[in-house]
């Protein structure tokens, strides 16, 4: 069996990513969002996907009429994006960081999904995302997130070790959980086969957890005025929930 060493994270996984989120119900999530801009009465269907990843949500858009514009720093993911919405009309994938970036016109709709704010592992650069993303947003917009909560990278993930099995891939998710800084060190080694031959590889992951009354606090400085809610209801967020949702406006 070859091995890797440890890599980056988003790098050698990127092209195993869906298979491993293949458990994902992305389509509730979009339609859960589709409500969200229906109940804002917003008319045009452009959505930008800060952190977009393999561009999951991007294809489910695109295949509901919505122009896209997706954002990553991922090289790996992006080329994994690239080519699922190759040859559809109205995208555009711009490689940068969610901590610093414009746009060259505002949109109406931000979306940021799946732990990707969870990624950013200190107060001052969440801040700065989100005033870039008010930045970009379009005075009657609303940003649509979502983030894993300091219960679940403590108590679920915690220091446990996890085996996966999805679409036949087999992986080992190892967590380390640090009480004192909310943040979780997650090793992800994952066994796949290529050419007929076994291999591993391995990508060191960190996550920070923060309080709800933080990520409001963070949010109003930005300049945004909005709600938390239990991932994908419309149920005030509490610190026991798992995962939350935020929808923000100017
Ligand atoms: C868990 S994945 C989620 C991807 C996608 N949103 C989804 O729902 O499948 C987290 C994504 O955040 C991206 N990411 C992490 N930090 C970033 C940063 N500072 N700027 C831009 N993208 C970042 C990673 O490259 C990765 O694609």
């Amino acid at each position: 069996m070859k091995s890797n060493s440890c890599s980056k994270p988003f790098t050698t996984i990127a092209p195993y990513y869906d298979r491993l989120m293949s458990f994902v119900n992305y389509s509730s999530w979009v339609s859960y969002i589709e409500k969200i801009i229906k109940l804002n009465n917003i008319d045009e269907r452009c959505i930008f996907d800060v952190a977009c990843g393999t561009g999951v949500c991007l294809e489910l858009w695109v295949e509901r009429g919505y122009n896209v514009f997706g954002l990553d720093r991922s090289f790996e993911m992006l080329q994994v994006c690239q080519k699922k919405l190759s040859g559809r009309e109205n995208v555009l994938l711009l490689s940068g960081d969610m901590r610093n970036f414009s746009l060259a016109r505002q949109v109406p709709v931000i979306t940021c999904l799946y732990d990707s704010l969870n990624y950013l592992l200190t107060e001052a650069e969440l801040l700065s995302c989100f005033r870039c993303v008010r930045r970009a947003l379009r005075d009657d917009g609303v940003f649509i997130f979502d983030m894993n909560t300091i219960h679940s990278l403590r108590d679920e993930w915690g220091n446990n070790s996890f085996q996966r099995r999805d679409e036949g891939l087999f992986s080992v998710w190892t967590n380390t959980f640090n009480p004192i800084e909310n943040v979780s060190s997650l090793n992800i080694t994952l066994h796949a086969r290529r050419n007929g031959e076994e291999f591993e590889m391995s990508e060191f992951h960190q996550e920070r957890g923060y309080q709800l009354t933080v990520i409001a606090a963070l949010l109003r400085d930005a300049g945004f005025s909005g709600e938390l809610y239990r991932h994908l209801t419309f149920v005030p967020a509490t610190e026991l929930d798992l995962r939350i949702m935020g929808v923000w406006r100017k």
